[in-house]
């Protein structure tokens, strides 16, 4: 097991007061608990504002948890400070929807790569050189590019610019926020190759999110579906997608556009199949929590 995350919470403030006087705030992850074995794709799914940035960035910490208990190799990291983090930055990357804003436009594509190299500093620098070398060719960029600008590339050649520099302090564990989001959709399938790709060399474990659940379902071994800051349902892939018992994961299948993908739509998803005795579905979120309702298959429900 990679990561635990046990009742994590993590509460924006709104700037705004409550009328009993408290401060007022967004809960954005709201007691949420699931793990990440090692070399797996988790998957995270969900409609806009539903907490999956927020989760994946405090899993790294990125965020501070409001509450709530984070494990990476079975350490406890939520109370790190900045400085007691840092050794651990290396092992936890992530990669963003748009690499364009975050490569610096005046740095060269060699110098991308190398900078968080040079920014840990524990490598001697014919050896930095030789891992950027490396990545570019793993990460399908030509090694003229090496001194060209991101301004000089397309989308999909910017997105692989991005994951070669997340990938080049050899991290253990990978956030993927939306990282194929924003490509045109043959652009898309190349960078998921990619990404799967290098998962195997590099021996990776990804969370990947996306709200779209074709693009889920391609890179994902088990999906979790969110809702306004809670996990509602959890489980292997094919499980899932054919059969989904909370109802919240059914409206979001229901809404795949109807495109042969993956095979996905000419097998037959069962809307039907009802939860195992012991359990319902309830209104009431305060009765409801993460229950395994069959090995390996989680449901936000109620247990009686
Ligand atoms: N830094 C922040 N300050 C205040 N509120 C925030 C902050 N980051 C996120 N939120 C709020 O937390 C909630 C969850 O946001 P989050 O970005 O995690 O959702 P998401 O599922 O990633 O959405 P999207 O699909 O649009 O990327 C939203 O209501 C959002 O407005
Ligand atoms: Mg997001």
């Amino acid at each position: 097991m990679l990561f635990e995350v046990n009742h994590v919470c993590k509460y924006f403030p709104t700037g705004g007061n409550t009328l009993s006087g408290s401060k007022e705030v967004v809960k954005a992850v709201d007691d949420v608990s699931f793990v990440v074995y090692e070399g797996e794709t988790l998957g995270i799914v969900g409609e806009s504002g539903s907490g999956k940035t927020t989760i994946g960035r405090t899993m790294i910490r990125l965020n501070d948890p409001t509450s709530g208990e984070i494990l990476f190799e079975g350490r406890p990291i939520q109370d790190l400070t900045r400085k007691q983090m840092r050794p651990l930055r290396k092992e936890m990357q992530i990669i963003f929807q748009d690499p364009y804003s975050s490569l610096d436009p005046r740095m060269t594509v060699g110098q991308l790569i190398q900078e968080p190299l040079d920014i840990q500093g524990d490598l001697p620098l014919e050896e930095r050189k030789a891992r950027v070398h490396y990545f570019m060719e793993i990460c399908g960029l030509e090694p003229h590019y090496i001194n060209r600008y991101p301004h000089e590339f397309s989308g999909g050649q910017r997105q692989r610019i991005g994951i070669a520099r997340s990938l080049a302090l050899r991290p253990k564990f990978v956030v993927c926020d939306e990282a194929v989001s924003a490509l045109d959709v043959s652009i898309q399938s190349q960078i998921m190759n990619l990404l799967i790709y290098l998962q195997e060399v590099e021996n990776l474990t990804y969370v990947f999110i996306s709200h779209n659940l074709n693009v889920v379902y391609h890179m994902s071994d088990r999906i979790m579906v969110m809702y306004h800051g809670k996990v509602v349902e959890l489980a292997d892939r094919e499980e899932l997608y054919f059969h989904p018992l909370h109802p919240y994961t059914k409206l979001l299948l229901r809404s795949i556009p109807n495109v042969e993908h993956e095979g996905i739509k000419e097998r037959h998803v069962d809307y039907h199949v009802p939860l195992p005795d012991g359990y319902v579905l309830d209104d009431d979120q305060k009765a409801c929590a993460l229950h395994e309702v069959k090995p390996g298959h989680f449901v936000f429900c109620k247990k009686l």
